[in-house]
């Protein structure tokens, strides 16, 4: 039902193209200091144009409420111009009709030519480009306080192992560890890391790519769930509900020492004013440091009913792709350019060790895998089934062997 009438609603939609001032209205949940910083720059650039923007912003985790209301404006036959929508998630809006075709403008600014494949491909529906792509982010990172680790003598972990010792340390020496944000998306971002080091890239696709039972319920999964099980004894008792920002905020303050976050963390470590190997650290996470988990931000254009509002949206669209937002926006919101071909002379270190990690893994095909948590890998319905059991797992006395039979039980109902 809900199906059929968004496809009447898209199919109501017209898009004839003439010069002309236009509004784009844009849904996105960049609310934090870095990432407020970092859109900013598109709706300047976008009235620079002499169109009007509407900012549409809808506060929370990874999306989840920006996507429950896009799903009743679409209802109601009045979709945004954008939205931030990404992964899979672009296709099944894509199927639905209500994705407008970027044809134009990505063959006149030469998209497949500058955007790696790992991007394009996740951009297009039907071969047609429905999506620009904002940046690229790397979830598999560890935000440190040097000066935490410092005063405690411990140093930065690179294996799980070591990662269990300096919390012990830390923790012994009165701080708190791992400043943990409890919330479905946020437990499952740090659980996807642990089953990325435990069982490394290969096995992180059979189990939430190809969604293998065999391999959700392997005892790699069992040993991933025993490991992400430490991770209760070093967090504090505030971290139920806590937002990401305000968990990187406590590693800032050097109230905790470190965070498991994507780098958008690096836009608060940026809007602070602070140095990266200076007076914070980027890291990869424990046991990963040769694989990059990615996590594409994009905008996805829908149909409009105005030949100004569609104006407007793609020349908003050849924005995206430029060299100048590229960079201002990612040297904002912590992630690399989505464009490979850029000088990346203004990015920091930890940008550059991920555009180097990023690189790296596309070219050999080996470690470079979507994040299944930010929705690269999976359908909403099934990134919510792994959320739940994630979830109840970190917040219950669950054994790590339920665990992994009711994640793989939970898969297969949700498939
Ligand atoms: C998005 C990021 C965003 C983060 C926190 C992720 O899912 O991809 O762009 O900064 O959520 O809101």
């Amino acid at each position: 039902m809900f199906k059929k009438s968004l496809i009447a609603m898209a199919m109501g939609g017209t898009m004839a193209v003439s010069a002309q001032a236009g509004e784009v209205e844009v849904l996105h949940w960049w609310t934090s200091g870095g990432e407020a910083r970092s859109i900013a720059v598109l709706k300047e650039m976008v009235e620079d144009a002499g169109h009007t923007w509407t900012d549409f912003a809808v506060a929370g985790g990874g999306g989840e409420n920006a996507y429950t209301v896009l799903r009743s404006r679409a209802v109601s036959g009045n979709p945004p111009a954008a939205a931030q929508i990404k992964g899979l998630e672009i296709q099944e809006w894509g199927d639905l009709g209500f994705l407008a075709s970027l044809e134009e403008v990505s063959e006149e600014n030469n998209w497949d030519a500058v955007l790696p494949s790992v991007v394009a491909d996740v951009m297009k529906h039907d071969g047609d480009y429905v999506a620009a792509p904002v940046n690229v982010h790397r979830v598999n990172w560890m935000w440190a306080n040097p000066a935490v680790f410092d005063d405690a003598g411990v140093e930065i972990p690179t294996t799980l192992d070591e990662l269990w010792a300096a919390a012990e340390e830390l923790q012994s020496a009165g701080v708190i560890p791992i400043a943990h944000s409890g919330q479905a998306v946020w437990d499952t971002t740090t659980f996807e890391s642990i089953a990325l080091a435990v069982g490394g890239a290969d096995f992180f696709s059979r189990a939430f790519v190809d969604h293998d039972s065999a391999a959700l319920e392997s005892d790699t999964m069992v040993e991933a769930f025993r490991e992400f099980r430490k991770v209760n004894d070093y967090v504090d008792r505030g971290a139920a509900g806590r937002d990401w920002n305000v968990a990187t905020s406590m590693v800032i303050r050097g109230e905790a020492a470190m965070q498991f976050m994507g780098d958008w963390a690096k836009g608060e470590f940026t809007a602070a004013n602070m140095t990266p190997g200076e007076d914070y650290i980027c890291a990869p996470f424990p046991g990963t440091a040769d694989a990059f988990t990615f996590n594409i931000d994009s905008l996805a254009m829908f149909k409009q009913r105005t030949s100004a509002s569609a104006e407007a949206q793609m020349k908003m669209a050849e924005l995206v792709l430029s060299p100048s937002f590229q960079e201002t926006f990612n040297l904002n919101k912590g992630s690399i350019p989505a464009r490979t071909d850029l000088d990346m002379g203004k990015f920091d270190d930890c940008a550059l060790a991920s555009m180097e990690t990023f690189k790296r893994t596309a070219a050999s095909g080996e470690g470079l895998v979507p994040s299944m948590a930010h929705g690269m890998s999976t359908t909403s319905t099934i990134q919510g089934a792994i959320y739940d059991t994630v979830t109840e797992f970190f917040n219950s006395d669950m054994s790590a062997e339920d665990g992994a039979t009711r994640l793989a039980r939970a898969v297969r109902a949700a498939q």
